[in-house]
């Protein structure tokens, strides 16, 4: 009985050494059975043979260790081949013969770990979530990418759709939810284009014609035809001509925003893109103006100006000239149309100008062509009743 005592001791000890926590007490005369292999039911470990112990009285590999067939191996750590599941490192898979972390993670080089995502701090590459690089020890996106919330995807094109400064282009500002060109460049079809032409200053010409222009917007550019004009050495954009009657200039505000008539002929430029040009700098307008008697006179603005918004405001100031001041009556006031009429004026008159209450206006150039006193083409200080020949509004930048 004391012998026995002092053996189980011995094996105990011997157990704990060895770090295994296996019932190792013999409590029969047991000898070593060999044959005792994997999964075969035991009692204890030294009835299973190899590198087996006996767990919950079966014959089987402790927790690091896999069965490869007849000896408990270790288990493969991330990279190294496999056949399957149960010969990689616990967290790992077998996939395509090598042991792996799902894509979510990356191998931590002791378990796998989920992948971090943008702006955490890292130390290599696959650390990061797919699609991020691991940068000055960062998770971010390429340099033309941005992250979208999930992935990193490319910043936009001049004109996409835009949210946040971020999702453009680096040199492209966000403004009006669209990835906008700099100030100096115009957008067309999702490029920027330097150095276009915005008024015919702008243009290297010498003779009198229709030229393509690409006036600023806010959001914008787009290519317009104006008829330049050159006056000794300025150039002049054309903004309205009238001299033959051939245009109607009877018209609803659509119109007089859109623009109507023919470039190279009877025009009028459109409010929307007299708004554009006039704002891209400070603006002079010079009015021409010629009666049937061929007698020609001139109104100069050294400040002309339109506002968008609903009303196209005009702003002028400055005037020299021969023909007398009779558009400063106009300024500050809205652009009026027969559909949008203030006091009837338009209507009154078969006009289309900036009016204003009382006599409506002293000068209504987008009168009727060859109507009878003020209803005509007209300018006051050119003659109280006349109804001119010619007009021509042009403009420049100062
Ligand atoms: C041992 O038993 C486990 C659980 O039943 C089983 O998954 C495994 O395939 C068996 N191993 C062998 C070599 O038979
Ligand atoms: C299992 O591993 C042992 C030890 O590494 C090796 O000798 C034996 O050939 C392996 N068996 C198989 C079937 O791969
Ligand atoms: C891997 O991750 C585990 C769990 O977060 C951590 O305990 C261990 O220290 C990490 N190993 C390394 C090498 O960073
Ligand atoms: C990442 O960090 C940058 C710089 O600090 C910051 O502008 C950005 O908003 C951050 N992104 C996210 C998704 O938190
Ligand atoms: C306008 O009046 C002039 C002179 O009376 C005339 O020659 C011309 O044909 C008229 N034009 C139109 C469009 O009525
Ligand atoms: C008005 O402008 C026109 C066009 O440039 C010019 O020919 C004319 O001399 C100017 N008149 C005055 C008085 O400044
Ligand atoms: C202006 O013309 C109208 C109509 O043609 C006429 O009744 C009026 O007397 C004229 N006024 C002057 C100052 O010529």
């Amino acid at each position: 009985m004391f012998s026995t005592l002092v053996v189980t001791i011995l094996i105990f000890n011997l157990a704990v050494n060895e770090g295994s926590f296996v019932n190792l007490i013999n409590d029969d005369n047991d000898q070593l059975k060999p044959e005792y292999t994997i999964n075969s039911t035991c009692r204890n470990s030294l009835e299973c043979s190899g590198k087996l112990l006996c767990l919950d009285g079966n014959c089987q590999c402790v927790a690091d260790l896999t069965w490869n067939g007849t000896n408990c191996i270790t288990r493969k750590a991330a990279k190294q081949e496999c056949s399957k599941t149960e010969d990689c490192q616990p967290s790992l898979s077998c996939f395509r013969q090598i042991c792996q972390c799902p894509s979510s993670d990356f191998w931590n080089g002791s378990i796998c770990t989920l992948r971090k995502t943008v702006n955490s701090t890292c130390y290599s590459y696959p650390e990061c979530k797919e699609s991020l690089e691991c940068k000055e020890d960062i998770c971010q996106c390429r340099e033309n990418d941005y992250w979208d919330g999930s992935y990193c995807v490319i910043k936009k094109l001049p004109g996409m759709k835009c949210s946040a400064q971020f999702e453009c282009r680096t040199e492209l500002p966000c403004f009006d939810g669209t990835c906008n060109c700099p100030d100096i460049e115009f957008l067309k079809e999702h490029k920027c284009l330097p150095n276009l032409p915005s008024e015919c200053q702008d243009i290297d010409i010498d003779t009198d014609g229709v030229y393509s222009v690409y006036p600023k917007g806010k959001t914008s550019s787009r290519r317009i035809s104006v008829y330049c004009i050159i006056m000794g050495k300025q150039k002049w954009t054309v903004i309205q001509r009238r001299y033959d009657g051939s245009v109607d200039f009877y018209r609803s505000l659509s119109e007089y925003i859109k623009g109507f008539g023919r470039v190279d002929k009877e025009h009028w430029l459109g409010l929307d893109n007299i708004h554009r040009l006039s704002i891209d700098g400070t603006h002079e307008l010079s009015v021409v103006l010629e009666d049937w008697e061929g007698q020609k006179s001139e109104a100069n603005y050294s400040k002309f100006k339109v506002y968008s918004g609903n009303s196209y405001s005009l702003d002028i100031s400055g005037y020299s000239g021969t023909a007398g001041d009779s558009l400063h009556y106009s300024n500050g006031y809205s652009f009026y149309t027969f559909d949008r009429d203030y006091g009837d004026c338009a209507k009154r008159n078969t006009g289309a100008f900036w009016f204003q209450s009382g006599e409506c206006y002293r000068s209504n150039l987008n009168g009727k062509y060859n109507g009878t006193g003020q209803a005509g083409v007209y300018w006051n200080t050119f003659g109280p009743n006349h109804s001119l020949k010619s007009s021509i509004m042009m403009i420049r930048r100062r």
